[in-house]
């Protein structure tokens, strides 16, 4: 009786709400691009358009059937967005339209939640937007809540679903591993499903990463074209599945990855999916690139509208092997080299278990007195007496078995029981579902920072993924939720750093580039893409990751030769052209270097200080892909269009005549008139540039004429000023 009434007056809220909503239309819109819902005469929710603005004519686009958040058990797709086993054991969701509200916030961001309720159970989701008007970014997430008398179990609870109904889809996927990141490889979709995920849980992008872009009937083009691109915010597994149905529909799913990580949400409990971020043009990738850029500074890392130092990194330079004297030296010669840190790497800490190598000491965060033996605020000091900044590195969420943390705490790892330790770089992850753990991590930087005082810079790195996912923190019943739990702590943790710690600069860094995304980096100034220094190799990693994230925090070092992962050997200039197009710093002896070296070092920073405001708050156009020819090119053309620079480079030798590909330039203002001028020139080398030196002309004639002028020499490479006249 009591069920029957329920239904009766849920039948009766809905009969009231659907007169209500039918035909009602849900319009998310930036400046450029609409997202357009429909309420049906089901009072179901479909997605009726996802393209470039309609304007006022949104209301105008026609109902569809397609599911805005198809649920499983309801829904005819073939991956659902949200799978929940409700308290009574039903294991279908049929969601319907209640309601939506949209806000228009001050500074530009449009927010929108349309709320969806289940037929029968006091299940809900809330669909949220928030639309950046300017930056043509739609951020898009979910909130799942209930109100029924058990618990209801979460299988699949995806951020965003959207639907495209195209001739053909080209999906380009960021992959790569450890030293090789941030790869890119485009593929038709075909019919059935293709899955980019990490199950890794922490440093989630060791193999891929949480980004795509799709052409849309065309593959992706830099300058044309429609394509969409998305990232996901979260440095925990990850999912985007793009299922292309028995209709050619496609169906792009992006959210957190459930797989082994089944949810139980009490009731009451707010269960929040976190940011898909996407951007779309009818312009091609470079449009895309300029969006995530310009949001990302606005709204996407930590103070965004702040110049980046310049570093001299000791990991390259010296490894574990170091002393205060070898330190003071390259803080020295960073010093006089022009740099405005110095940066201490690994192997300063540990007491017992001295951090000599890494198969010791991670987790006991004390000075090593054998090697420093006046501590770390001398090294402060001494940066100080140099007039330079002082950085440290740490790694707060890990422990080595050999350290007295764990012979403390063999409890506050991540492992299973009964099963042998697995270690990776001998070493384990604390378990941050542990609320004593965040309170350690936290202690970690909080402690180091306190004790010595004056440190203005963390590099904050993260070597290991999981496996043997289990808790000692966490019930029996709740072990699935470990994967989620331990994102949330690593999120409060560096929440309480910035609170702390507004003003040091921080860097994102996971064994390279195993943790780029955009729930971390709202708290960090700059990341570390790649272990991998080789410019060569450089080239392609920074090439793929700045098609998401802005060059003014992708720091890019120069380093020895041969290259100590790669072996390869390519002139210093032409490591210092690469590391010069995003936030360039060194990592390596400066001892080791010649008076020549150094004076051509020298010069070269302050040249980046010439240009360091273009490059790191200006505009990227992608020139020449390194993908397509052996001579690649990009750009960057400040807010105003006075000032920009051209980066380009020949990666192999071009035997007969040279490689005389035009650099078409974009970007630029085609009434300016603009000088032209190489940096860094390469001593006592004749320069195919020089005919061009110091001459001038409209941006019109470089963008349609271009810059010509050949390269022949693999490695060889120039750096063109353009400063208006
Ligand atoms: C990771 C980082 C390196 C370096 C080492 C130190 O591999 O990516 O840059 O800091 O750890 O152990």
């Amino acid at each position: 009786m009591a069920r029957k009434s329920t239904i009766l007056s849920c039948l009766i809220a809905l009969t009231a709400s659907q007169a209500f909503a039918i035909g009602e239309t849900i319009t998310i819109s930036t400046e450029d691009v609409q997202l357009v819902y429909k309420v049906d005469d089901q009072n179901k929710l479909r997605q009726c358009y996802f393209g470039a603005s309609l304007h006022d004519d949104a209301a105008n686009v026609q109902m569809t059937k397609n599911d805005a958040f198809p649920s499983f058990g309801t829904s005819y797709v073939n991956e659902p967005a949200l799978r929940a086993v409700h308290a009574d054991g039903n294991t279908s969701t049929e969601l319907a339209y209640v309601s939506h509200t949209t806000a228009e916030e001050a500074d530009g961001v449009q927010h929108t939640e349309i709320t969806l309720r289940d037929t029968y159970f006091p299940f809900d989701v809330v669909l949220c937007f928030n639309a950046y008007q300017k930056e043509n970014v739609i951020e898009a997430w979910t909130v799942i809540s209930h109100n029924e008398k058990k618990p209801v179990m979460l299988y699949n609870y995806a951020s965003s679903h959207l639907f495209f109904s195209e001739p053909t889809y080209y999906l380009t996927q960021f992959y790569g591993e450890w030293a090789d990141e941030m790869k890119m490889e485009e593929m038709q979709l075909t019919r059935g499903k293709k899955v980019l995920e990490s199950k890794l849980g922490v440093r989630s992008n060791q193999h891929a990463h949480a980004c795509f872009l799709l052409g849309l009937d065309a593959p992706a083009q830099e300058d044309a074209g429609r394509v969409l691109g998305g990232t996901l915010a979260w440095p925990g597994s990850w999912n985007l599945t793009f299922d292309v149905d028995n209709l050619e529909n496609l169906h792009v799913i992006c959210g957190i990855n459930s797989f082994a990580g089944q949810y139980s949400l009490a009731k009451g409990e707010k269960f929040e999916t976190p940011r898909m971020l996407y951007s779309y043009s009818e312009e091609g990738t470079g449009t895309i690139t300029r969006n995530f850029h310009r949001w990302a500074k606005k709204y996407g890392i930590w103070r965004g509208d702040r110049t980046r130092t310049t570093l001299l990194n000791n990991w390259e330079a010296t490894y574990f092997n170091f002393n205060e004297e070898v330190l003071s030296g390259i803080i020295k010669d960073a010093s006089d080299m022009g740099f405005e840190l110095f940066l201490l790497d690994d192997g300063w800490f540990g007491t017992k278990h001295p951090r000599n190598s890494d198969n010791a000491g991670l987790g006991d965060w004390q000075v090593n007195k054998a090697k420093l033996p006046h501590g770390l605020g001398f090294l402060v000091e001494e940066a100080a007496k140099n007039g330079i900044k002082f950085g440290i590195w740490l790694e707060p969420e890990m422990v080595n078995p050999a350290s007295e943390l764990y012979e403390k705490h063999p409890d506050w790892v991540i492992t299973q029981p009964n099963r042998p330790l697995d270690l990776s770089r001998n070493q384990l992850i604390l378990d941050l579902s542990n609320p004593k753990v965040q309170d350690f991590v936290y202690s970690v930087v909080d402690n180091t920072m306190t004790e010595n005082p004056g440190i203005a810079y963390i590099k904050w790195d993260c070597n290991r993924f999981v496996t043997n996912s289990g808790s000692f923190y966490l019930p029996a019943e709740k072990q699935s939720h470990l994967w989620i739990e331990y994102v949330r702590g690593l999120l409060s943790v560096f929440e309480r750093v910035r609170a702390k710690y507004p003003d040091v600069c921080i860097m994102l860094c996971s064994g390279g580039g195993g943790r780029i995304d955009y729930a971390s980096l709202r708290y960090f100034d700059e990341f570390w893409i790649s272990d991998n220094t080789d410019a060569y190799n450089r080239i392609f990693i920074q090439w793929g990751a700045t098609y998401f994230f802005p060059s003014m925090a992708l720091a890019s070092h120069v380093s020895v030769v041969p290259n100590h992962i790669t072996g390869r050997t390519v002139p210093l200039k032409f490591r210092f052209d690469v590391a010069m197009s995003a936030k360039l710093g060194m990592d390596l002896q400066p001892k080791d270097m010649s008076p020549e070296e150094k004076e051509f070092s020298k010069n070269a920073i302050q040249e980046y200080y010439g240009i360091r405001e273009i490059v790191q708050h200006g505009d990227l156009y992608r020139l020449l892909s390194p993908y397509e020819s052996v001579r690649t090119a990009m750009m960057y053309v400040s807010e105003d269009k006075k000032d920009a620079v051209v980066f380009t480079y020949l990666l192999d030798k071009v035997i007969n005549g040279g490689n005389n590909q035009v650099l078409y330039l974009k970007g630029l203002d085609p009434e300016k008139r603009y000088r032209l001028n190489e940096l860094n020139k390469a001593p006592n080398t004749y320069s195919w540039f020089t005919p061009l030196e110091g001459k001038s002309y409209t941006g019109a004639y470089l963008m349609e004429y271009g810059l010509r002028f050949p390269m022949y020499n693999q490695y060889e490479s120039k750096i063109i000023r353009l400063t208006e006249e």
